[in-house]
């Protein structure tokens, strides 16, 4: 996600801020910014790398004592110049940098406009700018609190105006901030990374909390006035570390990110009374989506299993027929293209070669192209006639974890609103947004112990063979897990539909092949069971996923990992997570790398 640096001191801002963005480079970024604050205040963006954005710095003389920098991830609008931040009001008064959404952005934006508030980008951002300035007498904090009223959504911000100098005022809404004070001014940032090498003590700031920092000290209190004390914390860290986050490895750490991602990835869609989902940007195909007879979806890797996870839901949800392809098959087959067809392309990264293609051939057709793609303004976003961003953050491990979840959950938000057009009652409706909304906590609850997942990882990280297996959600899921153990930990691993077993594959089974099945307490409980009977006749050891409540999964193996008890439509989400976790305890114990697999890239941009 996108990165914050702000300095206030007694030396030239410039060098912090651009080190400091340099040492966020780890999070992704697509654009970058510093306003420095002197006699006057001048502002530089870019976009692409920190490097293009040093050598502009260096033809322009930047000099000040207060600063503030930004490495941005589009969100709202694409990645332009003018979309970078810092963000200015009309005046060049007062300059802005923020991580998070402003939900309200578009109502706050419009009565500005009337006012006469001129906006050169397509930013929620800007809009922070010009209403403190509405709200600005000469008092910075003050304005920046009014202007907190009546903002929507999250935030991370650090704000600077010269007309009240000497100062930064950062305010936290759900979106990190950090500040350290040494003998050469203050330092606040979204990331401990950014300004460790200045001190290692930090304080973090809390949902609600204003700071105004000065060069040698900073008031925090919330926007009512009222003094917040917060306490010092020394960090032990060094900078991979920091970068991290305290992890050991991007992987662990973008796993227990997913109760925020998959909240990112909600934020402002559900609409509970309606017990449907709102997506701006399917708006404009609405009616589209409500003829369309069939949906195609086409992706690679992990992206594909969201897809088949996706079949699974608006088939369940709105009774729209839905076709799965991988897109290097789609590609070169000999495509029977249906009227009134949709299609889906999934990319975490957007860039990926064969989805492309895909999609360039489809677009050969009068058909409605869609995109459910994490990198904002990535080829396959850019496109596609409409789509859904995931919201879900940079994922750095090459092994895709938080996009899967986020993937699901929007498929999920689809069929949702494709039901709510068709016969799915506002009851029905009701219930799977209260499902999608306590998700978070589901696989937070997952998180808090790992311990079970991490023992049975310990007892089984010597075989050289697995099956997954699952039925229906349990299917894709059984998939995903499988891909997951072999990308980072090089394991040979199947996954199975539970059902085709006995179709040829059990006659691998033998006390040296286990199996990790999902048998969770929902509608193929009994026929899961019945598959594991069946392993174990043929003397396989099973890893059963399985709810507290099923007291008999005990009797099948002793190898059980426990997860909450949910309806059936999410467990893909909590099925998979515990097997990202398998996955990551394996591959670390052998001594693998989980963030750097052998002969895996990212992104794949070539054929
Ligand atoms: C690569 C990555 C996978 C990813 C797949 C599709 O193989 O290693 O993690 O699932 O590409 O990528 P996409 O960006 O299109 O989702």
């Amino acid at each position: 996600m996108c990165g914050i640096v702000g300095y206030v001191g007694e030396n030239n801002a410039t060098p912090f801020l651009l080190k400091g963005l340099k040492r966020l480079e780890y999070r992704g970024y697509d654009s970058s910014g510093i306003a420095v604050l002197g006699e006057e205040i001048g502002c530089v963006k870019e976009v692409g790398k920190i490097e293009k954005l040093e050598e502009e710095v260096s033809k322009n003389e930047l000099k000040g004592s207060i600063g503030i920098g930004h490495s941005r991830w589009a969100t709202h609008g694409g990645v332009t110049e003018e979309n970078a931040h810092p963000h200015w009001d009309c005046e060049k008064n007062i300059f802005v940098v923020h991580n998070g959404i402003v939900e309200n952005y578009k109502e706050i934006k419009n009565k500005l406009i009337k006012r006469g508030h001129k906006f050169v980008s397509d930013t929620d951002t800007e809009v922070i700018a010009h209403l403190i300035e509405h709200f600005f007498k000469g008092d910075l904090e003050s304005a920046v609190k009014k202007a907190l009223r009546i903002i929507k959504g999250t935030y991370g911000l650090v704000v600077i105006a010269k007309k009240d100098p000497g100062k930064m005022v950062a305010a936290r809404m759900f979106s990190p901030l950090v500040i350290s004070v040494n003998d050469k001014g203050s330092f606040v940032a979204s990331d401990p990374s950014a300004i460790i090498t200045h001190s290692k003590k930090m304080i973090f700031l809390e949902d609600g909390d204003v700071a105004v920092i000065q060069k040698d000290n900073f008031v925090i209190s919330d926007i009512k006035e009222k003094i917040k004390e917060r306490e010092e914390v020394t960090l032990d860290w060094d900078i991979e570390d920091s970068q991290k986050n305290g992890y050991p490895h991007f992987m662990i750490k973008e796993i227990a990110e997913q109760p925020e991602s998959i909240t990112n990835s909600m934020r402002g869609r559900i609409v509970l009374e309606e017990g449907s989902a709102k997506l701006g940007g399917l708006e404009l195909v609405e009616e589209e989506l409500k003829n369309t007879k069939k949906i195609s979806i086409i992706a690679c890797g992990t992206s594909y299993y969201a897809g088949i996870t996706g079949k699974y839901l608006i088939e369940e949800f709105s009774g729209v027929p839905v076709e799965v392809s991988l897109a290097s098959e789609f590609r070169y087959r000999k495509k029977v293209i249906e009227k009134d067809e949709t299609f889906i392309f999934i990319s975490q990264s957007g860039e990926t070669a064969d989805t492309l293609a895909a999609l360039q051939e489809v677009k050969k057709k009068d058909v409605l192209t869609l995109g459910i793609v994490n990198a904002v303004g990535s080829s396959i976003a850019r496109e596609t006639d409409a789509g859904v961003y995931n919201h879900a953050g940079p994922e750095i491990g090459v092994a895709s974890t938080k996009a899967f979840t986020s993937q699901v959950v929007v498929l999920s938000l689809i069929a949702l609103f494709l039901g709510r057009q068709r016969n799915l009652s506002l009851e029905e409706g009701k219930e799977v947004a209260n499902t999608l909304l306590s998700l978070p906590s589901l696989v937070s609850e997952i998180l808090k112990d790992d311990s079970e997942i991490k023992e049975v990882a310990e007892k089984y990280k010597d075989f050289k063979n697995f099956f997954f297996i699952g039925r229906r959600y349990g299917y894709p899921a059984s998939l995903e897990g499988s891909l997951k153990l072999k990308e980072i930990s090089y394991i040979h691993s199947e996954g199975y539909p539970a059902g085709e077993l006995k179709h040829g594959p059990i006659a691998l089974i033998d006390e040296s092949f286990p199996t990790v099945a999902i048998c969770l307490s929902n509608s193929v409980y009994e026929k899961m069971v019945s598959n594991v009977e069946e392993i174990k006749a043929r003397n396989g050891r099973v890893i059963v996923l399985a709810n507290r409540d099923k007291k008999d999964v005990k009797e099948l193996t002793e190898d059980v990992i426990y997860l909450p008890t949910a309806p059936e439509f999410v467990s893909p989400v909590l099925a998979v997570v515990c097997f990202q976790l398998f996955s990551y305890y394996v591959s670390v114990s052998l001594g693998r790398d989980p963030d750097k697999p052998r002969n895996l890239a990212k992104s794949v941009t070539v054929e």
